[in-house]
């Protein structure tokens, strides 16, 4: 996943942390409102998760819409000055237009979508294969377009630049100075989430490419379908994040048995392989070949099929999306739909979530290379569990969700009982009215002094378990019980976030003491939390004393929770203060 670059603050420049005067955000200043309430109107959020007030769509529904949508929708890359006016009229021979945006990569692109799926047919149908001069193409028809101009010299006059959508993640910068000017803590939380989750267009090209995508599979598996799941869909997703694509045949299989009546039985005839690994590497080589070779756009193809979960991972270069396709990974969607019942219970989870793998990943604890880390969904699964510990609980545990489950909600895959409610509306809202602020606090606090040691965090029971064995942080699979899913992450990769969570819980403790007035003049709050410094002296603090940094700031917690008196310091919470108990 492309996230905030490492060290999300590193690269702003010294007067950009004091400067009170930034153009921007006086603009967003002058209106009334907070700062987040500015930002909602700014960033046009995602809408990919609905309001406390409006019924909530089940995960199944939103995703058949967003299917349906994808598949009447093309993508054109278009000159770079272009009437906007023009281009619909002309697109609109083919019929109604429910739908445009343009973006920018690599050139400048348009989303379309159609009302009906019949003009993605008729525009295929006019549309030629180009003569290349000296090279050869490859006559592939997909719904990816070029739109030339038959005279470029010839245009009456100079169009303007047509607006463009972002597609990235606010810069460090931006997002720094957002938090600096938010009015309170829980509205930093609440800003640092509308201004990097996916947007409503970003959502929409991420379904569109898996459509694409499905074209291409779908020459071979008619009636497959291609669909995203983890954080694009999860409503945990970043802008920037990768597009997770799981290859699904089972739709092939369905549309034969509805088919089958009476004493016969028809079958196909195949091939067979050993096993159902091979099935699937075998797809995945065949597919991964068909991209490389034919699919427009799909670069740097990576067949990883000896991996334990096989895929092919590859550059969407339209989109800008990094994708990784897999099939046979039915667990993994039902994961998604999980979290995204999480996310959508309760209007706190999506903000402390996204704070926390904001702050995990501008202190190294994630990264983008697979290797000793905690991963996104590994924090996620943490952030569910500490909000199901909460007195009331915020969230309810994975078994209250599958009491309430009903017969039609039943699934079972490869034997791993997957039931939960899926109708959200039907779950009771919590009577927990803590705020953001404390709960980051908390977070920190109860993560900083977790027995990681004998305990296991799992969602299912909403408790802690003894661990099954030994790896250093246990996360059991919600689904895949006998499964770790942080297996990979080593002591130290641990005893860091541990280190971190505890300074972290310091620094908000002693922000409440001494809390500055919030100003662009100085980070403070969520703003200070992110500021690499705090690592950096860490590491240095560990090598200049005796005793561990992580027993230090422990200490130091407990010296103020007990006494509720002067910590150590002078500090406002300041990065700069020492550690030393
Ligand atoms: P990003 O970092 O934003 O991409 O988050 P993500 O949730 O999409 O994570 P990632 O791309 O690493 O994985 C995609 C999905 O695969 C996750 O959402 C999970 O559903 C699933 N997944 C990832 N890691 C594991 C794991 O260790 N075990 C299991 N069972 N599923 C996993
Ligand atoms: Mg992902």
């Amino acid at each position: 996943m492309a996230a905030l670059g490492v060290g999300l603050l590193t690269l702003l420049p010294v007067c950009a942390r004091r400067s009170p005067v930034l153009r921007p955000i006086h603009r967003l200043l002058s209106r009334p409102g907070t700062v987040a309430a500015d930002v909602r109107r700014e960033e046009q959020s995602s809408g990919s998760v609905e309001t406390d007030q409006t019924p909530k769509k089940r995960f199944s529904e939103v995703q058949k819409e967003r299917r349906e949508q994808a598949q009447r929708t093309v993508l054109i890359h278009c000159p770079s000055k272009i009437s906007e006016k023009k281009f619909l009229k002309y697109l609109s021979q083919h019929g109604p237009i429910h739908n445009h945006f343009f973006y920018e990569s690599f050139g400048l692109y348009a989303v379309v979508e159609f009302c009906q799926k019949e003009s993605v047919a008729s525009l295929q149908s006019v549309t030629r294969t180009p003569g290349l001069g000296t090279e050869a193409a490859i006559p592939f028809r997909s719904r990816c377009f070029s739109l030339k101009l038959r005279s470029p010299s010839g245009q009456p006059s100079e169009p303007a630049r047509v607006p463009c959508n972002s597609q990235s993640p606010p810069s460090s910068k931006k997002l720094f100075e957002l938090l600096c000017y938010a009015e309170s803590i829980d509205d930093q939380l609440d800003t640092l989430l509308k201004a990097s989750q996916l947007t409503e267009e970003n959502t929409r090209l991420r379904h569109l490419t898996c459509s694409l995508i499905e074209d291409v599979a779908g020459a071979y598996f008619p009636d497959c379908a291609v669909r995203p799941f983890g954080s694009s869909v999860n409503s945990f997703g970043k802008l920037g994040c990768d597009l997770d694509m799981f290859l699904d045949l089972d739709e092939i299989g369905k549309f034969s048995a509805h088919k089958t009546s009476g004493n016969f039985l028809m079958e196909f005839q195949v091939k067979n392989v050993p096993s159902e690994r091979i099935a699937t590497q075998k797809i995945l080589s065949v597919i991964g070949e068909c991209l490389d070779q034919f699919g427009p756009g799909c670069v740097g193809v990576q067949k990883i099929l000896n991996a334990r979960c096989p895929l092919v991972r590859f550059s969407h270069q339209a989109s800008g999306f990094q994708c990784d396709l897999t099939t046979n990974n039915r667990i993994a969607l039902k994961s998604s739909e999980l979290l995204y019942i999480y996310g959508a219970l309760d209007s706190r989870v999506r903000a402390l979530v996204f704070s926390v793998r904001c702050w995990a990943r501008a202190h190294s604890l994630t990264s983008s290379i697979p290797g000793a880390w905690i991963t996104n969904f590994s924090l996620t699964m943490m952030v569910i569990f500490f909000l199901q510990r909460r007195s009331p609980p915020i969230l309810p545990t994975l078994d209250y969700l599958e009491n309430l489950a009903d017969a039609e909600d039943k699934c079972v895959i490869e034997g791993h009982n997957c039931t939960f409610i899926r109708d959200l509306n039907r779950i009771k809202p919590s009577e927990n009215t803590e705020t953001l602020e404390l709960l980051l606090k908390e977070f920190f606090e109860y993560f900083g002094n977790f027995a990681f040691n004998k305990n296991s965090i799992n969602i299912r029971q909403g408790r802690e378990q003894n661990k099954p064995e030994s790896s250093p942080l246990h996360i059991q699979n919600p689904f895949e019980t006998s499964l770790n899913i942080s297996k990979n992450v080593t002591q130290s990769q641990l005893q860091k976030f541990v280190d971190l969570a505890r300074e972290s819980a310091w620094i908000l403790h002693q922000q409440d003491k001494d809390r500055p007035s919030p100003s662009g003049n100085q980070p403070w709050g969520l703003a200070t939390l992110l500021l690499p410094s705090v690592t950096n002296s860490l590491s240095l603090a560990k090598k200049k004393r005796k005793k561990p940094a992580s027993e230090r700031i422990k200490n130091l917690l407990e010296s103020i929770k007990s006494s509720g008196a002067e910590g150590p310091s002078d500090t406002n919470g300041k990065r700069t203060v020492s550690t030393q108990a």
